[in-house]
């Protein structure tokens, strides 16, 4: 394990919260092994994303819904990477992001259990200061309850830092046989494009909490958000 001890339980979770980290758990048991293998072919923008945040020797970056650690360990490689966080709901993914970690050499990475709508940088990470960085990379269109996994993300972000998205968007330059059987695909992964957090995204921007920048990805197959704290 890179991580202290227990390192793959971001503390307490309440019963009816645990059903999402049962479905996940549920889902990513066994193909937990081939994601990394099957992702690279329709989660598009994620290295842009990562190669947008700027790190720096005394910078903290966390990676919420970080899956396999894919993210995380491309970060990892660079020189000055900071301090390096992932927190997944499913202790299934952790148990792979944590060997791929290992292998990679790209340690340390604190990785920790838990849900996105109770991030707590203090609780689950010890950490005093809130986070310089946060990124979700194809989770929230996983979440029900996306809007309060923002609000907490945006709660344990520094003022100045930078929350970053990426997400599928609505595909709607693409031919509609497309759009529909990638949302048929995409659903038995309990995976939704939700209008809803795109426009809550836009309605930040216009209430000055936060300067809000949008990048399409593959015409509108996807898209990356910049959310800078005010
Ligand atoms: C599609 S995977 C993306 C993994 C990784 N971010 C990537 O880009 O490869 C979504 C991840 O979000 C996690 N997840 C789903 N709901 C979550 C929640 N409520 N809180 C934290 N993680 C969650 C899943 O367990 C899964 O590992």
């Amino acid at each position: 394990m890179n991580s202290p001890a227990n390192p793959l339980s971001g503390g307490p979770v309440r019963n009816e919260q645990n059903s999402q980290a049962h479905r996940m758990d549920n889902m990513y048991r066994f193909t937990r092994h081939i994601y990394d293998l099957t992702r690279r072919y329709y989660l598009f923008g994620r290295d842009r994303l990562v190669d947008q945040i700027v790190t720096d020797s005394n910078s903290s970056t966390l990676e919420v819904g970080c899956g396999t650690a894919r993210n995380l360990i491309r970060l990892a490689r660079r020189k000055d990477r900071g301090l390096l966080f992932g927190l997944d709901a499913s202790h299934e993914m952790l148990e792979t992001a944590d060997l791929s970690v290992s292998r990679a050499l790209a340690g340390p990475i604190v990785l920790r259990q838990g849900l996105a709508e109770d991030l707590d940088a203090k609780r689950m990470f010890g950490k005093e200061e809130p986070f310089d960085t946060i990124f979700f990379s194809y989770c929230l269109s996983m979440i029900p309850t996306w809007q309060p996994a923002i609000d907490a993300a945006l709660n344990n972000l520094r003022t100045g830092g930078t929350l970053w998205i990426v997400d599928f968007w609505d595909q709607k330059t693409l031919p509609a046989w497309f759009s529909a059987g990638l949302q048929r695909w995409l659903a038995l992964f309990h995976v939704k494009y939700r209008p809803e957090l795109h426009e809550a995204l836009v309605s930040i921007g216009t209430s000055g909490k936060a300067l809000v920048t949008f990048e399409t990805v593959g015409s509108r197959y996807a898209y990356i958000a910049k959310v800078v704290k005010i």
